[in-house]
C-alpha cells in the first residue's frame, strides 16, 4: 500500500543545501517537504567543512539563523601560508575591502537550520530513503521513499530539489546522455582529525613542506582540526595519535620556527579523498539539482559547503519569482547561474590544490615553480588580493546569467 503526499518542493536530502533551500523557501511562503535517510542525530554530528565564506556568514544573519555563529563562531581576518623556511600572511581585511571569513562547523549549521525549520512548522522526514524519482512528467514531479520496515510513501510537488550529495539518487534518476561530467581524482587524500587540544594558532595554517601538505584549522577555542595529506589507499590502523601529532610537528617544523603543536584528545579520525567534479546541466524538467550532487571540490579551498548554500539561494529566488509572478526565466536560468561560480570556485579550488601539495610525479623543475608561486603569491599584493577574494567568496552572482561576456569588468562592483 502506497500513501501519497502532496506539496510545492520536494526536497531530498538534510545537508546544507537542503535545509537553507528550505529555510529560504519558507521565508518566501513556499512549502516543502525535506526527505533524509539518516537520523537527525546522525546529521547533527557529522564533521565535515568548516569555513563560511563572508557572505555566507551574511545570509545566515539576513536570514534569522545566525545568532550562534555570530557568538561562538570565530571571525578570520586571514590566513598563514607556510613553505621552506617562510611563514607569510595573507591579510583578507586589508586586501579585499573589509571582508572576513567565520570557522564555524558545518553540523552547526546544519543544527542551527534543523532547529530554525522545525521550530517554524517545516517538515523533515528523518531516516526515510528516496528509493525512486520521477520527472518525466511535464505537469509534476514525484518521488517514492520509505523508513525501515515501512510501507512506501510517495510525494507529488510541483519541482524537487536533490540536495542528496556526490552518492544520492538525484543525479542517477536524469537521463546520462543529456548530461555531461568533469571529473579529476588528485593522486593523495587528506588524513584529518578533530581533536580536544587548543588551536595551533589564531589563524589557519596552511603548510607545503617536503613530506606533504598539512592544515591546522580549528572549530573553538578548545577544538583543532587538523590535516595531513596522506596516500588515497591510507590505512588509518598505520596513523595511531602519537604518529599524527609527530607528522604534524614535523610538516610544521614545530622544532624550528613554526608553531607548538599540543596533542589532546584525539575525537575523530578520517581519510577524505581529494576529488573534482561538474555535472553540467543542474537541472532536468522539474529536478534541480544542488550541491555535491551536482559538484565536488577538492576541500583545500574550503569551499564545498558555500558552493552548496550559494546554489540553493539562486534556487531558492527561482522558485520565488516562479510562485510570484508565474515566470519561469530564473528557473531557466539556474543551471547556467550556478555553474559560472562552481567553475570559478573550481579554479580556485584547483589553484590551492596544485600550489600547496606534494605531487608524486614532480621532480625539481615542479617543484620550483611551486615554491615560486608560493613566493609569488604572498609577495604581490596583486596575487594576494586575488586569493583573498576568491578565499573569502566572490559576491553571489546576479541571478541571470549575462548574455555577453564583454571585458567591461573595469570595477568589482560589477560582479554584483
Ligand atoms: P551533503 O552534506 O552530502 O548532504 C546530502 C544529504 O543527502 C545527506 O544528509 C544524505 O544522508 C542525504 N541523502 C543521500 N541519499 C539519500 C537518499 N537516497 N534519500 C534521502 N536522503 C539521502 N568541504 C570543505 O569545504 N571542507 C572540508 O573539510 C570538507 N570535508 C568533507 C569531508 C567529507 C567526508 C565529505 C563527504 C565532504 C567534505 N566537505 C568538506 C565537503 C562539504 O562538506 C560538502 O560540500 C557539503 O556537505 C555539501 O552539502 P550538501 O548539502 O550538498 O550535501
Ligand atoms: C576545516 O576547518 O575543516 C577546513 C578549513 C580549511 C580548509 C578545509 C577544511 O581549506
Amino acid at each position: 500500500m502506497s500513501s501519497a503526499v502532496r506539496t510545492q518542493v520536494a526536497i531530498v536530502g538534510a545537508g546544507p543545501a537542503g535545509l537553507m533551500l528550505a529555510h529560504l523557501l519558507h521565508r518566501s511562503g513556499i512549502e516543502s517537504i525535506i526527505v533524509e535517510s539518516r537520523s537527525r542525530a546522525y546529521v547533527e554530528g557529522r564533521v565535515r567543512a568548516g569555513v563560511l565564506e563572508h557572505e555566507t556568514a551574511a545570509l545566515l544573519e539576513a536570514t534569522g539563523v545566525g545568532e550562534r555563529m555570530r557568538r561562538e563562531g570565530l571571525v578570520h581576518r586571514g590566513i598563514e601560508l607556510r613553505f621552506g623556511a617562510h611563514s607569510k600572511r595573507i591579510d583578507f581585511e586589508e586586501l579585499t575591502g573589509g571582508k572576513t571569513v567565520t570557522v564555524y562547523g558545518q553540523q552547526e549549521v546544519v543544527k542551527d537550520l534543523i532547529a530554525a525549520g522545525l521550530a517554524a512548522g517545516g517538515a523533515i522526514l528523518f531516516e526515510r530513503e528516496v528509493v525512486g524519482i520521477d520527472v518525466d512528467r511535464d505537469d509534476r514531479a514525484a518521488l517514492r521513499c520509505r523508513d525501515a520496515g515501512g510501507p512506501e510513501q510517495t510525494i507529488v510537488a510541483d519541482f524537487i530539489a536533490g540536495c542528496d550529495g556526490f552518492r544520492g539518487p538525484c543525479r542517477a534518476a536524469i537521463p546520462r546522455d543529456v548530461l555531461s561530467f568533469y571529473d579529476h581524482v588528485f593522486p593523495f587524500a587528506w588524513l584529518g582529525i578533530l581533536a580536544q587540544s587548543p588551536p595551533v594558532s589564531h589563524e589557519l595554517i596552511y603548510a607545503n613542506h617536503e613530506r606533504g601538505f598539512a592544515l591546522v584549522s580549528m572549530r573553538s577555542l578548545t577544538v583543532s582540526r587538523l590535516y595531513l595529506q596522506c596516500r588515497t589507499d591510507e590505512d588509518l590502523a598505520l596513523w595511531p595519535d602519537e604518529r599524527i601529532w609527530t607528522e604534524l610537528r614535523a610538516r610544521l617544523e614545530s622544532d624550528g620556527d613554526g608553531p607548538a603543536v599540543t596533542a589532546g584528545e584525539v575525537l575523530q579520525k578520517g581519510i577524505t579523498p581529494m576529488r573534482s567534479f561538474v555535472c553540467d546541466p543542474m537541472r532536468y524538467g522539474r529536478l534541480f539539482l544542488a550541491g555535491d550532487s551536482a559538484h565536488i571540490v577538492p576541500s583545500t579551498g574550503a569551499k564545498g559547503m558555500n558552493l552548496a548554500i550559494a546554489d540553493v539561494r539562486v534556487l531558492s529566488r527561482a522558485l520565488a519569482t516562479y510562485y510570484e509572478h508565474g515566470k519561469s526565466d530564473l528557473l531557466d536560468a539556474y543551471s547556467a547561474t550556478c555553474l559560472r561560480r562552481v567553475w570559478k570556485t573550481q579554479r580556485f579550488s584547483t589553484y590551492m590544490t596544485g600550489m600547496l601539495h606534494r605531487f608524486g610525479e614532480h621532480g625539481p623543475f615542479e617543484r620550483q615553480v611551486q615554491l615560486a608561486e608560493l613566493d609569488y603569491v604572498t609577495s604581490s599584493r596583486s596575487a594576494a588580493k586575488s586569493l583573498a577574494e576568491s578565499y573569502v567568496g566572490l559576491p553571489f552572482e546576479r541571478d541571470a546569467p549575462t548574455r555577453t561576456h564583454a571585458l567591461s569588468l573595469t570595477t568589482e562592483s560589477r560582479f554584483e
